[in-house]
């Protein structure tokens, strides 16, 4: 039986935008500790591609550094567009590359626009697609990455679930179960290996902010920040909250091109801290540290959970329904959200716990399956 393994097989990690970033760095580090084990057969080549959906300092390079990923193998520099521009920039640019490179598997992890484009290019290609972050559905389909979602599980040979109801939500699509693989959160593995640096990030000391004494809030979802009037009334009870407690938004790029056109003026708000977007470690240091998230963020409303901060979500759902299920996430309005925010400064806060398998070994759970896949 020996004979018939592969002394190598090779996989292509997809990486574009973000929040890809530290769900595709603890599947290299799971790599590099496999292929380090003496005797160990298959070894494994791993092909990292960055396709470009995120190009700036600090939404893409600073997460390589901290998060200690090697430089992309392949970058194919597509920048932001529509969405068909972008998805057919990637997928024009990434079908050579599978040509060239034939991999064994291409993993896609997440929702966004390269989840979903690299997906497409590879299965037409006859070649094995792993998703990582599989089987979550807000049932929302004005929201890009819903389509996202459904097109890439569709397709996908190997569906690596966070949790429960993302495997029943597979079952319910007819996805069989020799495909669904409940996993765990590979957010958490990422978060379970920075954080002792996250105790020392130096942001509290630069914004003068204290433990327990802030909101932290990231807002970046076009429902959100797309439309003049809705931005503006966010800001406008934000300034109002920030009068009782400091309240820090990094802010996302897309955010920021709104703020410009709606004229906000920060200045007027002293306690109300907008900053350029925050690196990683820095962001878990508030994520961990805040009195309450505000965010329409995934990946946030999993690390709250996982760090038990109350989050309130500014969305009308979530796909991933774990975190107020379990956790500590609760879904808010523009109408509600100020009661909701002084609720939690009062003290009512919900008490959550932390998902089966969100234990920061995820990764290894992942590359297993793919060497005997
Ligand atoms: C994308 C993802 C979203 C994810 C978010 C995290 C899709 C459909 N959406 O949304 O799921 O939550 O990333 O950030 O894939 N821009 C810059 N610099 C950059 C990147 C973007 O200035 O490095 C600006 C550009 O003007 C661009 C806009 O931000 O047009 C939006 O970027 P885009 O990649 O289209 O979507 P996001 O809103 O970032």
């Amino acid at each position: 039986m020996k004979g018939l393994q592969p002394e190598k097989i090779k996989i292509m990690l997809v990486a574009g935008a973000r929040p890809n970033f530290m769900k595709i760095a603890p599947l290299i580090k799971a790599i590099n500790s496999r292929n380090e084990q003496k005797n160990i057969r298959p070894r494994i080549k791993a092909i990292l591609v960055h396709t470009g959906q995120h190009y700036d300092h600090n939404m893409s390079d600073i997460f390589f550094k901290e998060l200690g990923i090697p430089e992309p193998d392949i970058n194919l520099g597509v920048g932001s567009g529509s969405h068909a521009e972008q998805t057919a920039r990637i997928m024009l640019a990434f079908e050579p590359v599978c040509l060239k490179e034939k991999p064994d598997w291409v993993v896609v992890v997440g929702d966004v626009n390269s989840t979903l484009a690299c997906s497409v290019v590879a299965s037409k290609l006859g070649i094995k697609v792993a998703h990582v972050e599989a089987g979550l559905r807000s049932h929302d389909r004005t929201m890009p990455e819903e389509i996202n979602r459904l097109v890439t599980d569709s397709l996908a040979d190997l569906l690596f679930t966070p949790s429960d109801d993302a495997n029943i939500n597979l079952k319910k699509e007819g996805i069989p179960a020799t495909k669904r693989k409940l996993v765990g959160n590979i957010m958490i593995d990422a978060l379970v290996s920075r954080l002792k640096q996250a105790e020392k990030s130096p942001l509290p000391h630069r914004l003068n902010i204290r433990p327990g004494q802030f909101i932290y809030v990231t807002l970046h979802r076009p429902s959100n920040v797309d439309r003049p009037e809705v931005l503006s009334a966010i800001m406008k009870k934000l300034g109002r909250i920030s009068k009782k407690i400091p309240v820090v938004f990094p802010v996302h790029p897309r955010t920021r091109k709104m703020l410009k056109k709606i004229s906000f003026r920060p200045e007027a708000y002293s306690q109300l801290i907008l900053t350029e977007p925050v690196g990683y470690t820095d962001s878990l240091w508030l994520a961990k540290y805040a009195r309450l998230v505000l965010t329409d963020s995934g990946g946030l409303q999993e690390e709250t959970t996982y760090f038990k901060t109350p989050c309130l979500t500014l969305r009308p759902n979530t796909e991933r329904p774990v975190t107020i299920k379990i956790g500590t996430n609760k879904l808010t309005n523009l109408k509600t959200m100020e009661a909701d925010i002084n609720d939690i400064l009062d003290g009512k806060i919900k008490r959550g716990k932390i998902p089966r398998y969100w234990d920061g070994r995820t990764a290894e759970r992942i590359i297993k399956y793919l060497v005997a896949g």
